[in-house]
């Protein structure tokens, strides 16, 4: 029995809109706040400070030493620090204007963009809209990453009866770029990386009473719509008859059927040697463990669980706007794992797509029994050269480090390299771990081709597991369960869902030659 669909969600607020002004800040007609980027002084005496462009004008416009505010507040220019100057009256070219925010960029680096960004995110919402200088500092890596931090700095997304007080700020100028036209291209690139944040974080906090599999998969059929892209959902009949047993098994005991959905992008001048990457992420709506139970406050956040899922999603329908060169096929395997008459119990065993059986010993260990179907799907119809998965897999890896790094493993050295490197620079930074052939025996079982649960290490153990559905295909394994959730605001993530993954990939799959170096 399904519940009854009474549900949908209210309106949620977009990211902020942008637009690129050869202007400088103060003649932004209409600006309700005027950011400035504060830099320390490299030759200056200690947290001597530094105003970037636009502030001579507007302080004259203002007749204020904008300087001297920086001082009195002692200000430093590190980054994310804001200064709030107000401005009740308006200014002479420009009556909207009520704010002069002041907000360090510290080294100027993409990182001190982003989040400054992020910092001018969060002081800016609720206002109808910002011109802010900051962008003229840097180059095009700069500013991406300056508008891609101010988007998810923003992010937001609710339930409640009445809208929230503080939308996302509506429009963001950014000033003083005299070749804007030139700049167009970079600034939709950053808008289709930060939106793809945000679609994953979106999907990832929308509660699992009405994210069903079906919903997940209407929501990739949408997105898939939006960008171009070809979506094939299987249902659950379709997943019986071509063996697809751990997302069958796993989600056998959920009133929403389980579901797989396909992505496919190709770009616009694919030819036959167009090399084909595979990204599977992991799509359970809910994990209460099933039988094998989690306590409840360990549920909590466990609509998350699709957070890998989310991010193929969100990283497919981005790849046109990013330019992606190579064709990519994104597969989630969705399902609720459950708890019913019809569970699967502790010992039982599934077939996998392709044959290779496990022995559920942990019904909570449902992420690798899902997983494995549909990298053995990918290997065996689809011939990638690369496959790319994304779970949250094990809380293992936040025991091991914390919530604001990834772990990943690899089997090629090249693609580790290639994942480190896009982590780093997107701003989503991962650990490798090894694929430890020391522990492979303990994946034995007694009656199957493997335990699915045979106890630590976690991480490596679930790895290794997944490891034998992909046979010689380079591969690298994102298990992300230490970041799917931020405990705290921290620059340009805020408090819940990251979205983390989805930056990575596309920072890789935008890239010249995104598997030319793996063999
Ligand atoms: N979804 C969880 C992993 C998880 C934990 C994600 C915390 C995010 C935060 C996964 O399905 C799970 O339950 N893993 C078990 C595996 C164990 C039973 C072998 C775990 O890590 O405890
Ligand atoms: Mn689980
Ligand atoms: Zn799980």
């Amino acid at each position: 029995m399904t519940s009854p669909q009474t549900l949908s969600l209210p309106t949620q607020a977009s990211p902020p809109e942008f637009a690129l002004s050869d202007l400088r800040a103060h003649a932004i007609v209409g600006a309700e706040v005027v950011a400035l980027p504060v830099l320390p002084a490299p030759d200056g005496p200690d947290n001597s400070v530094l105003l970037g462009p636009g502030a001579d004008e507007l302080g004259a416009d203002l007749v204020v030493d904008l300087l001297a505010v920086l001082e009195m507040h002692e200000a430093t220019g590190k980054v994310g620090e804001v200064t709030s100057y107000p401005v009740p009256q308006g200014a002479p070219h420009n009556e909207a204007l009520r704010w002069v925010l002041l907000v360090g960029v510290g080294e100027q680096r993409p990182e001190d963009l982003r989040r400054a960004g992020a910092a001018l995110g969060r002081a800016v919402a609720g206002r109808a809209s910002v011109a802010t200088s900051i962008a003229s500092l840097t180059d095009e890596a700069g500013l991406e990453a300056f508008v891609v931090g101010l988007m998810l700095g923003s992010f937001q997304f609710h339930w409640r009866s009445e809208a929230p007080e503080k939308p996302p700020v509506g429009r963001v100028v950014l000033t003083g770029l005299p070749d804007a036209d030139e700049l167009a291209p970079a600034l939709d690139r950053a808008l289709a990386v930060g939106g793809a944040g945000w679609r994953a974080r979106l999907l990832a906090t929308v509660p699992s009473n009405l994210k069903s599999p079906e919903w997940l998969a209407e929501q990739a059929r949408l997105a898939g719509a939006e960008s171009g892209l070809e979506v094939t959902v299987w249902d659950e009949q379709r997943l019986v008859a071509e063996g697809f047993g751990g997302i069958v098994g796993v989600g056998q005991a959920s009133a929403t059927p389980p579901r797989l959905i396909r992505m496919d992008y190709a770009p616009v001048k694919a030819g036959r040697k167009t090399p084909t990457v595979v990204l599977v992420g992991k799509g359970i709506t809910f994990d209460t463990g099933g039988l094998s139970i989690k306590p409840g406050e360990a549920m909590v956040n466990m609509k998350r669980d699709m957070s890998g899922g989310a991010v193929v999603i969100a990283v497919m329908a981005a790849l046109a706007a990013v330019g992606c060169p190579v064709r990519v096929v994104g597969l989630v395997a969705a399902a609720e794992n459950a708890v019913s008459g019809n569970s699967l119990r502790p010992s039982d065993v599934v077939r996998h797509y392709g044959g290779r059986t496990s022995e559920v010993t942990n019904t909570d260990a449902e992420g690798r029994l899902v997983m494995a179907d549909a990298l053995a799907y990918a290997v065996d119809t689809i011939e990638p050269d690369v496959i790319v998965d994304v779970a949250t897999l094990t809380g293992a890896m936040k025991v091991a480090l914390g919530q604001r790094t990834g772990g990943f493993f690899a089997n090629n050295e090249a693609l580790a390299r290639i994942v480190d490197e896009a982590g780093a620079a997107a701003g989503e930074p991962v650990w490798r771990f090894p694929l430890a052939e020391a522990y492979e025996e303990k994946l034995a079982s007694k009656v199957a081709d493997a335990d699915n649960a045979p106890g630590g290490p976690g991480a490596i153990i679930a790895a290794l597991f997944l490891q034998h559905f992909v046979g010689s295909t380079p591969w690298a394994h994102l298990d992300l369960a230490s970041v799917g959730d931020s405990p705290s605001e921290w620059h340009e993530w805020t408090t819940g869902p990251t979205g983390f993954g989805a930056r990575l990939l596309l920072q890789w799959l935008r890239s010249e030659d995104p598997t030319g170096a793996i063999s």
